[in-house]
């Protein structure tokens, strides 16, 4: 019996099918060589569909994922012709709240020293992961609109944080770093300001932290720490955080490594179907040009293989990485002089040549 794999393709917009598509080039050309049956089925969601049909995610498209796929192989949203991101809001936050995929796993590793921005710090200093609440927060659309369009406008927007989606996160940060041997679990929230949310992610925190005696933990304000995070990356082990902070936080991160042409993220829930997604957006300012960076969606693949239980795929293709910033075949935001296809051409190569 053949072990098939069903993964759904979702471009998206902008740098989005570009860098999809040297990344899935890059699958293929890996699982086929390792004789693994993989199905990729492209859905077209996105900003064009959405304008000709007012259509995100198709009647019946989460149930179809949940039951027909083992992942999503996400690129990015955002058009300049949809400026409220009405269509990113229904079909990318619509997968994440829809499948319930509580866990945004962001992994902040610097793989080369020269492209940090900080003086005096490399691999061994900036490597630290970043577990983000994906369900609840700012995110959850609840609020309204009073006396719109007036003067007296009044506009609200709930934060809304459950115990059961705050414990779900910490236990996951928790549970991570005691089965990848990792040191300590840091808590960054507001609660200093944010008075109810706030109360509730420093008692869950200590509370679950109890059940972990051998890993550290400790605590910073957020802003702190996205002061910390620059002055002492090394600090940083394992973060975890609320959805707007954690979003903030991971952009930061991927400054940290040489930018988001870089930054992997991966959207989980045991035992359910995963989404990955390059952390980075549209980009519409270089899209069409076959300039975007495709390592990020390339990293993101090595995550979605290593979910899938793909681990000499997944190391194949970060050696890889690691193999083409060395060369130099990169695309210009790492100082290369290649395009987006020939640097994927170029990682595919490689990653052919480790299997
Ligand atoms: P962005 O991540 O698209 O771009 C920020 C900057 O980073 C730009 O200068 C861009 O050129 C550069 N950049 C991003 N990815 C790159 C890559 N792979 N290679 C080289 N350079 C890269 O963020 P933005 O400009 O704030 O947002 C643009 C649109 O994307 C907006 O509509 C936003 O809502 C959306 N967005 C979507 C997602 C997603 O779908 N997951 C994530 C972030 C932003
Ligand atoms: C991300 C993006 C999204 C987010 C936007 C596009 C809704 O910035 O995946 O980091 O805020 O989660
Ligand atoms: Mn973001």
């Amino acid at each position: 019996m053949t072990d098939l794999k069903r993964i759904a393709v979702v471009p998206g917009d902008g740098i989005g099918p570009e860098v999809i598509d040297a990344g899935l080039a890059m699958l293929k050309a890996a699982t086929e060589k390792r004789g693994r049956a993989f199905e990729w089925v492209h859905k077209d969601w996105g900003a064009e569909k959405w304008l000709r049909e007012g259509v995100g995610i198709p009647e019946g498209g989460l149930k179809d994922l949940e039951e027909n796929y083992d992942a999503v192989y996400f690129g990015a949203l955002g058009d300049p012709r949809i400026p409220d991101m009405a269509h990113g809001r229904e079909i990318l936050l619509g997968m994440r709240f829809g499948l319930d995929l509580f866990v945004n796993m962001r992994p902040v590793e610097l793989v080369a020293a020269e492209f940090c921005p900080l003086k005096n710090k490399g691999p061994d200093e900036v490597n630290f992961i970043v577990f983000r609440e994906n369900t609840e927060d700012l995110y959850v659309s609840v609020g309204g609109n009073f006396k719109k369009n007036t003067p007296d406008e009044v506009a609200v927007d709930e934060s809304v944080h459950t115990r059961k989606g705050v414990e779900r996160i910490i236990r996951y940060a928790f549970e991570f770093a005691k089965s990848q041997g990792r040191r300590k679990v840091t808590l960054g929230d507001k609660s200093n300001a944010v008075r109810f949310g706030g109360s509730l992610w420093q008692r869950t925190f200590k509370a679950v932290a109890a059940e972990y005696p051998n890993i550290d933990t400790d605590h910073f304000f957020v802003d702190v720490l996205a002061m910390e995070l620059v002055r002492r990356p090394e600090h940083f082990d394992v973060i975890v955080t609320g959805n707007l902070f954690g979003d903030i936080l991971s952009d930061l991160g991927a400054g940290l490594v040489g930018g988001l042409g870089l930054a992997a993220s991966g959207n989980l829930h045991p035992g359910k179907i995963a989404l990955f997604e390059p952390v980075h957006g549209s980009a519409p300012d270089i899209a069409g040009e076959d300039k975007a960076n495709p390592i990020a969606a390339a990293l993101t693949g090595a995550m979605m293989m290593t979910y899938l239980g793909e681990n000499d795929i997944a190391q194949a293709i970060q050696e890889s990485v690691q193999e083409v910033i060395a060369a130099r075949e990169v695309t210009s935001d790492l100082g290369g002089a290649l395009g987006t296809k020939a640097a994927g051409e170029a990682l595919t190569q490689r990653v052919l040549g480790k299997l």
